[in-house]
């Protein structure tokens, strides 16, 4: 059976919408929503920074996230071969692939530190479980910083990973994600009620949620508001763009053309909402970390930020709390490891995707061989921490995923909805003159995206 491009509807997908929606938030919530935002919204004024982070989610990141499932969607598979088919003039092919290429590049060096960074989350997690079942040796082991422990949980995350990518769309990443979000959400909300009960929450949830808008006219303020929008949704390197391609037929194929908007709109929000209530556990836990006496500020006043907190500060906490602690410990490292596991598996499925649609090689040989790739990456940053690992955050985050992003809404904006798809969908469906998205979408993603994302990017060298 072949769809109207051409392609054997046999290719993987989704078996459902809310498969998709599962996957899309399991890419989009992690790391950067629980860990992340939740810092960077105390440090920078407060609800102020929350107000700045939801208007720049909205205004840039969703018209971006759009771009990607739309290209997704129409060309029906991975980030290069799509790229490099949109427009047949041979210019526009080539930077189509080098552009694809360089999303590939991105996703796996973004994995290659988010599973070290995964793999302090599984330590953390298996040391309390460690002295539950007293094995006290192994749990000193979790809790030393060691290039071998480093070593020994980034390669059981990695595996977890290529071990998931392995097992295909529906089979792997929809059925995990399905099974791992709703664990998510609810040892989320479950720590939320109890930490709120523990003297210095509610200061922590004032310093949270009241704004100080003197601090919105800091310039690095928007800007790292929109670096987070960006990586929290997961966008610019084709993760979104080939979940995009995995919609079932059913949805790609309704009438209604506000279908794939609201399905975005959903993404984001949930994105939104997970990071917002993320800010209601980790900013009022550290509060109460500091009503049991320990140091919750950097030297400039500053609430701590970046590793200290999550990897000192809440266990510290959690050491206080007695038996308690060791569940409460328990449940936090693990809700982090499921973040982070739902998100790896969106950012090794694009360069598997490239593989397994351009070559012979199965899924299967294509997931472990790239996942070892990536791996030996990790290991060369393990063994560089002070020089190497900072870069490659910055490289990759800062730099290569805005410009990357950029590139996509050009090619959304430009090549995709100039040449076919708008003016035959136009033709096809009225009711799109009618829709609002429809109406700003195409010329937002055109212009006003590319112009906000190049200042941001001038910004950012200066
Ligand atoms: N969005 C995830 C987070 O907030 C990280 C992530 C997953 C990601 N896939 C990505 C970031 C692709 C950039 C690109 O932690």
């Amino acid at each position: 059976m072949t769809d109207s491009h051409g392609m054997t509807a046999s290719r993987a997908q989704f078996t459902s919408t809310f498969g998709f929606l599962m996957a899309a938030t399991g890419s989009a919530v992690g790391l950067g929503n629980v860990w992340g935002f939740p810092t960077q919204a105390a440090n920078n004024g407060g609800g102020a920074f929350l107000v700045a982070y939801l208007v720049l989610a909205f205004l840039l990141a969703y018209p971006a996230l759009m771009a990607e499932l739309m290209i997704g969607r129409h060309s029906k598979t991975n980030i290069v071969t799509a790229l490099s088919s949109l427009d047949e003039r041979p210019l526009l092919r080539v930077i189509g692939a080098s552009v694809g290429y360089g999303g590939l590049l991105t996703a796996s060096l973004i994995l290659s530190f988010y599973a070290i960074v995964a793999g302090w989350m599984l330590s953390k997690f298996l040391l309390p479980i460690a002295e539950l079942l007293g094995f006290a040796e192994l749990a000193l082991w979790f809790g030393e910083d060691s290039v071998t422990r480093n070593l020994v949980t980034c390669f059981v995350f990695s595996a977890l990973t290529m071990g998931i990518v392995a097992r295909g769309v529906s089979n792997g990443i929809e059925r995990w994600s399905a099974r791992l979000m709703p664990i998510l959400t609810f040892i989320l909300i479950v720590l939320i009620a109890y930490v709120l009960t523990l003297p210095g929450a509610l200061m922590g949830l004032q310093v949270y949620l009241s704004p100080d808008f003197s601090q919105l006219t800091d310039s690095g303020l928007l800007l790292d508001a929109m670096g987070q929008a960006f990586f929290s949704l997961s966008l610019g390197v084709g993760t979104m763009l080939v979940y995009g391609s995995y919609l079932h037929a059913g949805l790609a194929h309704k009438s209604n053309v506000n279908a794939l908007p609201r399905l975005g709109a959903a993404v984001a929000l949930l994105d939104c909402g997970i990071a917002f209530i993320a800010g209601l556990l980790i900013i009022p836990a550290m509060y109460v970390a500091q009503a049991q006496g320990i140091a919750i500020f950097g030297e400039g006043g500053e609430l701590l930020a970046g590793p200290g907190v999550v990897l000192q500060v809440l266990p510290a906490l959690f050491a206080t709390m007695g038996t308690a602690g060791i569940w409460v410990s328990i449940a936090f490292f693990m809700l982090m490891t499921i973040a982070a596991l739902t998100s790896s598996i969106s950012m090794l499925e694009v360069p598997v995707s490239v593989v397994t649609e351009k070559s012979r090689l199965s899924r299967r040989v294509s997931a472990v061989a790239i996942g070892a790739v990536i791996f030996a990456v990790s290991v060369l940053l393990i063994f560089n921490m002070g020089t190497l690992f900072e870069g490659v955050i910055i490289l990759s985050t800062r730099y290569s995923e805005p410009l990357l992003g950029l590139a996509l809404c050009l090619f959304a904006g430009w090549v995709l909805f100039r040449h076919r798809a708008l003016t035959k969908m136009c033709a096809e469906q009225p009711e799109m003159k009618k829709s609002l998205f429809w109406r700003i979408w195409p010329t937002y993603v055109r212009i006003i995206c590319p112009i906000l994302i190049v200042l941001m990017l001038v910004q950012s060298f200066r």
